[in-house]
């Protein structure tokens, strides 16, 4: 415990008590850090979020996350709440119209797929971008960002949120690079389970894939809580020399081909 002691974070995407943001929060407030926690101003009517606010002693700056000056704000009013450089971001954020509206992949609509790209992958870029003009960031600090492997591999249901994700991992090797020379500070990605929360079962067909990666993986997928305790570990000084990964968090799911229980389910149909 206290991996976090005297460190201040800004925490992203936490929408009810099942977002992984969520869990993220409560650990790192466990874990001894102050915390700033964000989310789109819509995501406020909900309500949800005042429960976690309350419940860790945490204020809410609502951003939108496509928006410059709101993420300006976030970061200005951060640094005045937390009384210093942030040490820590997570970015849980991730949307496609597209993906809500059911539109196939073959024949999507433009307009929203550039509302997917700009909302899960391109405001990685304007966080980090106005922190770093800002210098809001301390000095090893550390970035982490949520993302899928439908980012490397094909998975038809996941729409044009796999180009999304393709882009976030970019942006974290491309701003890595900058940022670590800068101020050696780290930015990696961790690459997630599916996961049972509003955004994971946004999509069609995510309960039959939730099952299957679960037979595939040898320890099972992995959930929202032991995602919350590897984004801890990455934002401790424990992990200070990894920075510009695409860490897989998923019980051994991407590297199994296949499993005797998927084999042995075949074989009963
Ligand atoms: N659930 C899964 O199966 C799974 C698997 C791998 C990666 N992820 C990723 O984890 C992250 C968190 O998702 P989650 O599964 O906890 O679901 P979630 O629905 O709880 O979180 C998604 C968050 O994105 C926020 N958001 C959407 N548009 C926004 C905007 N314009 N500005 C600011 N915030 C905005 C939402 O309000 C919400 O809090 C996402 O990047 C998601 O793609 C999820």
């Amino acid at each position: 415990m206290n991996l976090l002691k005297g460190k201040r974070g800004i925490i992203s995407g936490a929408l009810d008590s099942n977002s992984i943001a969520w869990k993220v929060a409560e650990k790192a407030h466990a874990h001894g850090a102050q915390i700033v926690l964000t989310n789109a101003p819509i995501a406020m009517r909900m309500g949800e979020i005042k429960v976690l606010s309350a419940k860790i002693k945490a204020e809410i700056i609502p951003a939108d996350a496509t928006s410059v000056p709101d993420l300006t704000n976030l970061f200005t009013k951060s640094q005045e709440i937390l009384e210093g450089k942030i040490d820590f971001v997570l970015h849980s954020i991730g949307m496609s119209p597209n993906v809500r509206k059911n539109l196939p992949y073959t024949d999507l609509n433009y307009d929203f797929y550039m509302k997917s790209i700009d909302i899960s992958a391109m405001s990685l870029h304007k966080m980090l971008s106005v922190a770093y003009k800002m210098d809001a960031l301390s000095e090893w600090a550390s970035v982490v960002a949520l993302s899928y492997i439908a980012a490397q591999r094909t998975y038809p249901f996941y729409n044009d949120m796999a180009e999304a994700k393709a882009m976030l991992e970019s942006i974290v090797r491309s701003f890595g690079y900058h940022y670590g020379k800068a101020k050696k500070i780290r930015i990696n990605s961790v690459s997630q389970s599916p996961t049972k929360t509003t955004a994971g079962s946004g999509i069609k067909g995510f309960g039959d894939f939730y099952t299957y990666a679960d037979a595939i993986s040898p320890l099972g997928n992995a959930s929202a809580e032991s995602c919350a305790d590897y984004c801890i570990t990455l934002f401790s000084d424990l992990t200070r020399m990894v920075t510009m990964q695409n860490l897989y968090h998923d019980g051994g799911y991407s590297t199994t081909g296949v499993s005797n229980e998927v084999m042995e389910k075949l074989a009963n149909n």
